[in-house]
């Protein structure tokens, strides 16, 4: 594992992006998994600049996200697919339909899961995986729990979670109960994995998921089993 500790945030979202735009350069045709939360949004600015500069072409990659509140649609400004066509997907030049996220509005939640594992399958795997981290320690939303889940799956958000994503709903009251999330197998099936932090906050989380016990009470320690892990944190 290489963990890059960086002054700021925009020295990390430069890392960050450039490590993505590296892969892009080396495989036009990459796979790459997506990720939401405000940690990534510096990065998606600063592949936004690459993209308009000419230095990176996004016309032949394919992306899947990490995850997607069940009831919210794409036209909800607090889902994650409304979240990535604001914060990259509009203003760089993807293919749209070759951009997915998980459908939190399926009608069979268990098919939509099934499918998109399938989905991932048939694209050959995940290229580079970009995660954030939550402070209970969740990449995606796998949540802590008493076992590692393999597959996509519906999640009911740990109270704390909720509580840390408040902040972007009008209340507390709106944030939904639930979401659909890849699971682990995705992700550690990812041939690199890159994860950006950011605040104070986030320190101790870290410690524990990179430099504690292996537990799925701390879903993010699984990746120290991964061979091929970036960690991009910042302080400040
Ligand atoms: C959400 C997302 C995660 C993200 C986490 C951290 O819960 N599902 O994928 O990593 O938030 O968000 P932030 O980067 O805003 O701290």
């Amino acid at each position: 594992m290489k963990f890059i500790t960086v002054e700021n945030y925009d020295k990390l979202s430069r890392i960050s992006a450039n490590i993505i735009a590296a892969q892009i350069i080396s495989k036009p045709n990459s796979i790459l998994g997506l990720a939401t939360g405000s940690s990534p949004v510096g990065t998606y600015k600063k592949l936004i600049e690459y993209n308009k500069n000419g230095d990176i072409d996004f016309s032949n990659i394919t992306s899947v996200n990490l995850d997607e509140y069940v009831g919210l649609d794409g036209t909800n400004d607090q889902s994650y697919r409304y979240f990535m066509n604001d914060n990259l997907f509009s203003h760089v030049n993807i293919d749209i339909s070759k951009t997915n996220v998980p459908n939190g509005c399926a009608e069979n939640p268990e098919k939509e899961c099934a499918n998109y594992d399938k989905l991932i399958e048939e694209l050959g795997g995940i290229d580079l995986q970009l995660l954030g981290i939550g402070l209970d320690g969740h990449i995606g939303f796998n949540e802590p729990d008493n076992c590692f889940t393999k597959e996509t799956h519906m999640v009911t958000l740990d109270p704390s979670t909720i509580e840390a994503n408040a902040r972007f709903f009008a209340s507390k009251d709106d944030v939904p109960t639930k979401a659909l999330t890849m699971g682990m197998g995705g992700i550690m099936g990812a041939k690199k994995v890159l994860l950006i932090a950011n605040g104070k906050n986030k320190k101790e989380i870290l410690e524990k998921a990179f430099y504690g016990p292996i537990t799925p009470e701390v879903p993010a320690s699984i990746l120290q089993l991964h061979p091929d892990v970036t960690v991009v944190y910042s302080e400040n």
